[in-house]
């Protein structure tokens, strides 16, 4: 099944929403879910192509409806590169978002901060990206390929984001973000590697789906949920349970942020 096909099926799931934004909620981010109106949740077993994730914190269903009357289709969990070795998880579920219509796509994370005055609970909008890991394009013909990652993480949707960040008065921090492919976490080592290299934040997800995504011409848009420091900065064991935790502990931030962003972005015609 095409991705046009695929598309038919969800409008049947969720006939008269049209949404123009989509959202990937990512690990103990899905509390989101929860602020779309009208919720029509697709699990994504009913989805041919769509991953089956294994991960814990995820819940895997696409769900479609309103923020303030703006129509949306959130990815409620994802699959990662770390789960099987391939880059192009996410390519069928962003190539249906592209299908449905969607022309925004806002990436979120957790990941852990590379510094120590952004710390755990911070949000952090991702400017530009470090990969550490396969190219989701590599073995994809035409010279669509060729993608330009100059302003990948759109200026206009950042300016935005700060506009509706500082309106809804949540905090944003602003950086680098390094794919790591995970899962173990990094070393020390490789964390102060990661600061030399220029990161402000790291984690094992977003840069295959934002690669897929301006592939497939969608702008995007990305944050960081920071859940702890790096490894190594404070002495302390890093897991997974923490990342969890903290995503969950603040992701009513996230959440009044992405509504706010949501919103400013039905009312503009950015
Ligand atoms: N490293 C990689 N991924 C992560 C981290 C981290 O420190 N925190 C949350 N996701």
């Amino acid at each position: 099944m095409n991705a046009l096909e695929i598309a038919r099926l969800v409008r049947d799931w969720a006939p008269g929403i049209a949404p123009k934004i989509g959202v990937v909620l990512g690990s103990g981010l899905g509390g989101f879910a929860d602020r779309i109106e009208d919720a029509q949740a697709v699990p994504y077993g009913d989805l041919p192509g769509f991953p089956r994730s294994g991960v814990s914190g995820h819940a895997g269903e696409l769900v479609l409806g309103r923020i303030g009357g703006v129509e949306v289709a959130a990815l409620s969990g994802r699959a990662h590169f770390y789960e099987h070795g391939n880059p192009r998880e996410m390519a069928v579920p962003i190539a249906t978002l592209a299908a449905l219509g969607v022309e925004t796509l806002i990436l979120t994370n957790a990941a852990g901060s590379l510094r120590e005055e952004v710390g755990s609970g911070s949000v952090m909008m991702i400017t530009d990206h470090v990969a550490l890991g396969p190219n989701p394009l590599i073995g994809v013909g035409g010279d669509e390929r060729f993608v330009s990652m100059v302003d990948a993480y759109h200026p206009g949707l950042r300016a935005l984001a700060r506009e509706a960040a500082d309106a809804a008065g949540v905090e944003l921090a602003e950086g680098v973000y390094m794919w790591f492919t995970g899962p173990s976490f990094e070393t020390p080592a490789e964390i102060r590697m990661a600061r030399v290299l220029g990161a402000d934040a790291v984690g094992m997800s977003t840069v295959p789906e934002t690669i897929l995504a301006r592939h497939a011409g969608l702008r995007v848009l990305a944050f960081s949920m920071i859940t702890n420091l790096g490894a190594g900065m404070t002495g302390r064991a890093l897991s997974h349970a923490e990342t969890k935790h903290e995503a969950t502990a603040g992701g009513a931030r996230m959440g009044a942020l992405l509504e706010a962003v949501v919103r400013r972005l039905g009312a503009t015609a950015r």
